[in-house]
């Protein structure tokens, strides 16, 4: 299992050009929206709503809004991660509900007065897209796991995206694109920092 794992992220690698049109078996797409779904976030309040396309009709217009990329209009699925803002208001009745879930019972006025706190003092557009940006990661991992390819698309317009997708700019910002199918081409060679650049021990 965790040799399995860390073979899983050395396969993954970002498609550039998916077999056009392929399709993607729904259960699938199910285990990738899954593996979202099940993610970590701050809080807990799921930051993430995922907008499926599949149509070539679809899948070509948005392709336009990202620059023109050519694996949006290939792919065989394309999920759009929704970041949550006005649901991430103290108030809503959206953060009281999983709030109370998350803190039961006595813990749930301190928790909502420290979330009220923890809101005010935030950026709440680029935190909510941070939780998004968890999510596709699992999400990209489980598509390697289930034999898909896939490519995260941060290269768009977000007020073309959300024209497109009639999204309601009160209540979601576009956060991150995962394009998902068979890719026609293999990965390359892996190119990663060797750990000891990275780490610091202390
Ligand atoms: C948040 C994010 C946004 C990205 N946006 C794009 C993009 O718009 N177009 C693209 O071709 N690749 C995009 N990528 C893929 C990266 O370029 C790729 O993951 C990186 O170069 C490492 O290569 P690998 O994933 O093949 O190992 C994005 C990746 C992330 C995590």
């Amino acid at each position: 299992m965790k040799q399995q794992l860390l073979e899983l992220f050395q396969r993954r690698f970002a498609c550039h050009q998916f077999q056009a049109d392929r399709p993607i078996a729904a259960a699938d797409l199910t285990y990738l929206l899954e593996a979202g779904r099940l993610s970590p976030s701050s809080f807990g309040l799921e930051q993430w709503k995922f907008v499926v396309l599949t149509t070539s009709g679809d899948k070509r217009a948005l392709q336009a809004a990202c620059f023109n990329q050519p694996q949006v209009g290939s792919a065989g699925a394309v999920v759009v991660i929704l970041a949550k803002l006005a649901d991430m208001d103290p108030d809503s009745d959206y953060v009281r509900r999983l709030l109370a879930r998350e803190y039961p019972g006595e813990q749930f006025e301190g928790a909502l007065k420290n979330y009220r706190g923890f809101h005010a003092a935030t950026d709440v557009k680029a935190w909510s897209a941070t939780q998004c940006h968890i999510a596709a990661a699992n999400m990209m991992t489980a598509a390697t796991a289930a034999g898909l390819d896939s490519c995260a698309i941060g290269g768009f317009d977000p007020a073309e995206v959300r024209r497109q997708l009639d999204i309601d700019p009160i209540r979601f910002e576009p956060a991150l694109i995962l394009a998902f199918g068979y890719c026609a081409t293999g990965g390359g060679e892996k190119q990663r920092l060797p750990l000891q650049d990275l780490v610091e021990y202390r």
